[in-house]
């Protein structure tokens, strides 16, 4: 049976230098999370009774970000880092007296699976280890602290990369840095370190040596699976797990039922829901909270952060953020969707559409080059293209609605704030600034006049005067084949 740890207390008042970043090396993001959401999403999952972080370079926006992430995460300040046994001694100074487990782990390393470190806790507590060391087999483990186990197997002694023999440098076996303590063993440990090594620091790797000295065993926990134990320094690795974890959750989606045509080109955040029979194609990237609901189509192509797809709905060449797309509804290719858009079922934001704060109706359609901004339109409403929402009068904005089984003809402004009513018509290029009642159309356009004779008189010599003067001399509107080569060449047809 699974017991709650005391504390787990996570490491990150490190600098992360080689991020050669203005962002606290913690706070980079892979798959949607920051690398300290990662570290804390695992800790609590062992449901500790007091979770910890330590903070120091960038301690005001780590701070910010943690605790708006776990609110009731203890905040340890290290001011100085004085190496990983002064940080877990200025933990515990915040923190009450301990009894039972401590786990200490890093925070930037994200890959470490909620299941591996239950395991690890369960076999420190299971096996009435004083300390147990969580390790991993590295074919080049040149820079970490070298495992150096005794003739039973038990842990004797971790050996910092700059402290070590020769013979303790060819060790494969490595220090994750992650460990179980009794919470006894960590307080009177941590008092008696010292700085005698190659970086003057205070190692909690030291402890492991003074529980042998006392009698206690410490165990080793190798996890087989690399990546779990990998650290981010720089962004090379950030780029590099964040690739694996990519791989981890597309394989997931997979064997969850999702088709993912092109798992490589496929990026899901950790976030993200997604029902079985979901397909994406090549080249999708869902971000945030974004879900999908079962037999909905996306991509190629298409960015979704923080929008809810449902149920068949395809969504082709598309980005949105913060938007609803209900069941059956046909997105795209080449459609925006800015926050506040809701596609009701069925209905359809085609190509060149822009769309924000704006609810398509059920069966509604705004297939081509259309904004549609503060606007509300009606089930199986048809938007003709080109139609501009104009909601924006250089002050405010303003809302436009369009009733249900209404009209708009093509390249039409509609001037908010105005109400076309149910089952009226706009006509084509027309610029509508007051409402329309059911059953009218609004006509809003300069009336077409047509001038005889002007083109002699004002464009005399042009091919336009030529042709018009052979269709008059002719007596008829139009001369020769209009539909030209192709025509007589049998393209007839197509
Ligand atoms: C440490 C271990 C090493 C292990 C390696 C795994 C020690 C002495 N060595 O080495 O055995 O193989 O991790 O990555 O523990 N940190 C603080 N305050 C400090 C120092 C570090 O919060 O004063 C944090 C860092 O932010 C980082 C973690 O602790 O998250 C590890 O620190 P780092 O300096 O990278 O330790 P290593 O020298 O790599
Ligand atoms: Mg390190």
């Amino acid at each position: 049976m699974s017991t709650r740890p005391a504390a787990v207390i996570v490491l990150a008042a490190g600098e992360g230098t080689r991020m050669k970043s203005a962002t606290p090396k913690v706070l980079h993001e892979i798959g949607g999370r920051s690398l300290i959401g990662h570290a804390v999403a695992a800790a609590g999952s062992l449901e500790p009774e007091i979770l910890a972080i330590v903070v120091g370079h960038g301690r005001d926006q780590v701070t910010e970000h943690v605790t708006a992430i776990a609110p009731d995460v203890r905040i340890a300040v290290q001011d100085k880092q004085l190496g990983t046994g002064h940080a877990v001694a200025c933990a515990l100074e915040e923190l009450p007296d301990l009894n039972g487990t401590v786990v200490v782990t890093y925070g930037d390393v994200p890959l470490l699976a909620a299941g591996t470190l239950r395991e690890f806790v369960d076999r420190h507590e299971g096996s009435r280890y004083a300390v147990t060391v969580l390790t991993a087999l590295l074919a080049d483990p040149h820079g970490y602290g070298r495992i150096v186990r005794d003739e039973r197997g038990n842990v004797a002694a971790i050996v910092e990369q700059k402290d070590a023999s020769p013979e303790v440098q060819a060790i494969k076996e490595i220090n994750s840095g992650i460990y179980a303590f009794d919470a006894g063993v960590l307080r009177d440990g941590l008092a008696r370190l010292d700085t005698d090594n190659a970086q003057g620091e205070l190692y909690l790797t030291d402890l492991i040596g003074l529980a042998r000295a006392d009698g206690l065993s410490v165990g080793g926990y190798e996890v087989a699976d690399r990546w779990q134990t990998e650290g981010v320094n720089d962004r090379v690795q950030l780029a590099a797990l964040g690739r694996e974890l990519n791989r981890r959750v597309t394989e997931h989606c997979m064997r969850a039922g999702v088709t993912i045509i092109d798992p490589e080109t496929t990026w899901i955040d950790v976030t993200v829901e997604l029902e079985a029979d979901v397909v994406l194609r090549p080249g999708t990237q869902l971000y945030g909270a974004t879900s999908v609901a079962a037999g909905a189509q996306i991509g190629p192509d298409t960015t979704l952060r923080d929008c809810v797809v449902g149920a068949g709905a395809n969504v082709v060449r598309a980005h949105g953020e913060s938007s609803q797309i209900e069941a059956g509804a046909d997105v795209g290719p080449y459609a925006r969707m800015r926050p506040g858009t809701l596609v009701r079922a069925g209905g359809k934001v085609g190509t060149f559409v822009e769309t924000k704060n704006a609810t398509i109706g059920p069966s509604a359609k705004v297939p081509h080059l259309t904004y549609v901004g503060d606007a509300t339109i009606g089930e199986g409403a048809n938007i003709g293209a080109g139609t501009i929402f104009v909601n924006y009068d250089g002050l405010a904005k303003h809302h436009t609605t369009v009733g249900k089984g209404s009209f708009v003809g093509s390249n039409s402004s509609l001037v908010a704030p105005v109400d076309i009513a149910d089952g009226a018509y706009v006509a084509a290029g027309s610029a509508v600034t007051d409402d329309v009642e059911p059953g009218e159309i609004a006509v809003a356009r300069a009336k077409q006049r047509n001038i005889a004779g002007w083109v002699a008189r004002k464009r005399s010599g042009t091919r336009t005067a030529d042709a018009a003067a052979e269709a008059q001399a002719a007596g008829t509107r139009h001369t020769g084949d209009l539909r030209g080569e192709a025509g007589q060449a049998g393209g007839e047809g197509s």
